[in-house]
């Protein structure tokens, strides 16, 4: 087990845990038979539609999708990890835990340790420089920008003095590694190995996980200078991955939880500027690109997402493609219309509170949004915009809002909806195929030498696992021809390999069994998803089926392609084996035709 305690502790303290006296806590419920329903607290409703099932000890949102059992229910509403939780519901029921493993290879804990340090030893001591006389000039640009000292602690923001060696020097007063520095990207080395502070003269922003710990630093210049990036920042490392951070989440946690919604804007300031002036229910994307990671983070506090961007951006409409990533992961995203010429931060600071308040509640679904353009563009120069509008509709799960969603957009298009509808479904066959596509083009990638790892077969176990959830009946066909082995890094691994356990063990297992087997928020989710969307009729989901193996195998022979291909450079002069390579590349490319064309 993950967690590292021992699965025998882990029933047994599901055991004595009592799912709906623990959900009684935090969400009044009524009984109804075996059901109990109460508001759901994972989105904003007005009638109850989360329901607890006191047998089956397990909880599901019609309106909203969510479901698990009492770990996943808790680790969603406290947004914390399988281990606190299971520790938390052990000691409410008096069970001992007697010792607790790593949760890691303790090689890769070790390093993220000291990475964690190092960047938290940098944020004091950066704090500590904000504070100090020499401080003054970053402090007061921070106080003219409306920042006061709590919000400035509660942050962590700090200042690197100008210098090239202030903070190496620190380092080395007080006994830490410079090695560590550099791992971390605080300090750099030049090609004569001299090494320097890699932040100077810059206010510093700490960059917190969930936990609560440092993992990375922006760094903003204090008056802006021609050819000096404004911001500079810490690069990727072991604990920091850029696309799995928001700004400002750690801290505005509970807000956007007791606001249920969370407004993104585009930077540091914005966040900050927001809070300083009492709207705390925000976080900043820090101009990259919306991802799946970012999805998953907000969605264990709301599914509502406000974008609000500065809509003179160049980026927005392409953030607004981006968008889909998150609607794909079951959020509701809505565009908020800032007035021209402003970004949030000079709009609060402008007409205050309210007026972002107000910009806020008034932001209408992304949807509305994007149709609204293309209404804006002539009729004959739509053609693009709608079909993007319709391939972002393939992915809302909600059949319903789909529905509301097309006749308003055939009637204000003048389009006959049923047309529209027939192209909807052409782009959602195509998506089924994407995988295809994109393995291709991870492979053109890869040709340039770029695109280090393309997610090649990620979407055919995903429906894989949709497929078998829909109709167990196809678990014979697909276990008796799936190798397990071909499935690569992908999360639902452990639910196909649960699947196929319960289909040799003769099972069929129900949805309380899947909600008791996964610890694991995002894939109880999946399959409670799952479970409770309609399919339309007349799907094949047998030459579905049959297309996901078929595309695993492909990318299986492609992978092997890859790798001979790469050894037929450098085999140049060993003739034999050139000959040999050639002759099984032959038979690969044989072998990846046929599985194309079956
Ligand atoms: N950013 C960056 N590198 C840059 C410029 C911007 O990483 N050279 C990121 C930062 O995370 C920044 C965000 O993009 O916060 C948005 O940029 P911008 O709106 O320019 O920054 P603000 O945070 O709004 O800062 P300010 O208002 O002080 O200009
Ligand atoms: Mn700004």
């Amino acid at each position: 087990m993950r967690s590292g305690i021992p699965e025998h502790k882990i029933d047994e303290i599901r055991d004595a845990t009592d799912i709906v006296e623990l959900v009684s806590g935090y969400v009044t419920l009524k009984q109804k038979g075996q059901n109990h329903f109460g508001l759901c607290p994972f989105h904003n409703e007005k009638t109850p539609s989360f329901s607890v099932h006191a047998e089956k000890q397990i909880f599901h949102c019609f309106g909203c999708g969510a479901g698990g059992n009492a770990f996943t229910f808790l680790m969603r509403y406290e947004g914390t990890g399988f281990p606190d939780v299971v520790k938390f519901l052990a000691q409410r029921a008096g069970i001992e835990l007697e010792f607790e493993q790593e949760e890691q290879d303790p090689d890769s804990a070790r390093e993220n340790e000291a990475l964690f340090h190092i960047n938290e030893f940098a944020a004091e001591w950066f704090q500590e420089s904000l504070f100090a006389d020499s401080g003054k000039p970053a402090m007061d640009y921070l106080k003219n920008r409306g920042l006061n000292v709590d919000q400035i602690k509660s942050f962590g923001l700090g200042y690197a003095p100008p210098g090239w060696d202030n903070l190496m020097k620190r380092a080395s007063e007080t006994a830490n590694s410079e090695d560590a520095l550099l791992l971390a990207g605080l300090i750099l080395q030049n090609d004569a190995g001299r090494r320097y502070d890699r932040f100077r003269d810059r206010i510093m922003f700490p960059v917190w996980n969930l936990s609560g710990r440092v993992v990375a630093f922006g760094g903003r210049i204090l008056e802006e200078v021609e050819n000096a990036p404004k911001y500079l920042n810490s690069p990727e490392t072991a604990v920091y991955h850029k696309g799995d951070v928001l700004y400002g989440l750690f801290q505005n946690r509970d807000a956007i939880r007791h606001e249920r919604k969370v407004i993104f804007v585009e930077g540091y300031m914005d966040v900050l500027s927001l809070v300083a002036r009492g709207v705390a229910n925000v976080v900043a994307t820090s101009g990259t690109a919306l991802t799946e990671g970012q999805a998953r983070l907000v969605r264990r506090y709301t599914r509502n997402v406000v974008l609000m961007y500065d809509s003179d951006l160049a980026g927005l409409a392409a953030t607004l493609r981006g968008a889909d990533v998150l609607i794909e992961n079951g959020l509701d995203v809505s565009v908020a219309e800032l007035p021209a010429g402003h970004d949030p931060d000079s709009l609060i600071r402008e007409q205050g509170k309210d007026a972002i308040v107000q910009v806020a509640n008034q932001a209408g679904s992304i949807f509305e949004h994007r149709l609204n353009q293309i209404l804006e563009t002539e009729p004959k120069n739509r053609t693009h915009g709608i079909r993007a509008l319709l391939e972002s509709l393939t992915r809302v799960k909600d059949m319903i809002q789909r529905s509301v969603l097309m006749t308003r957009a055939a009637n204000q298009l003048g389009i006959e909806e049923k047309v529209l509808w027939a192209e909807l479904e052409d782009l959602s066959r195509k998506r089924q195929h994407q995988f295809a596509r994109r393995s291709e083009i991870g492979d053109r990638l890869r040709d340039v030498g770029k695109g280090s790892k393309p997610d090649r077969s990620g979407k055919a176990v995903d429906d894989l696992v949709r497929i078998l959830l829909h109709d167990w009946s196809l678990a014979e066909f697909v276990f008796n021809h799936l190798d397990l082995s071909l499935v690569g890094e992908s999360d639902k691994l452990s639910v196909l390999t649960y699947m196929r356990n319960q289909h040799t063990g003769g099972g069929s297992p129900s949805e309380a069994d899947f909600l008791h087997q996964f610890h694991d928020v995002g894939l109880a989710q999946f399959v409670v998803g799952e479970l409770h969307t309609e399919w339309e009729d007349g799907m094949d989901l047998h030459k579905w089926a049959a297309d996901c193996i078929n595309a695993l195998q492909r990318d299986r022979i492609q992978r092997q392609i890859d790798i001979l291909r790469e050894e037929l450079k450098g085999a140049a002069d060993d003739p034999a084996r050139v000959r040999e390579i050639v002759k099984e590349l032959g038979e690969l490319e044989r072998l990846k035709q046929a599985h194309i064309s079956c």
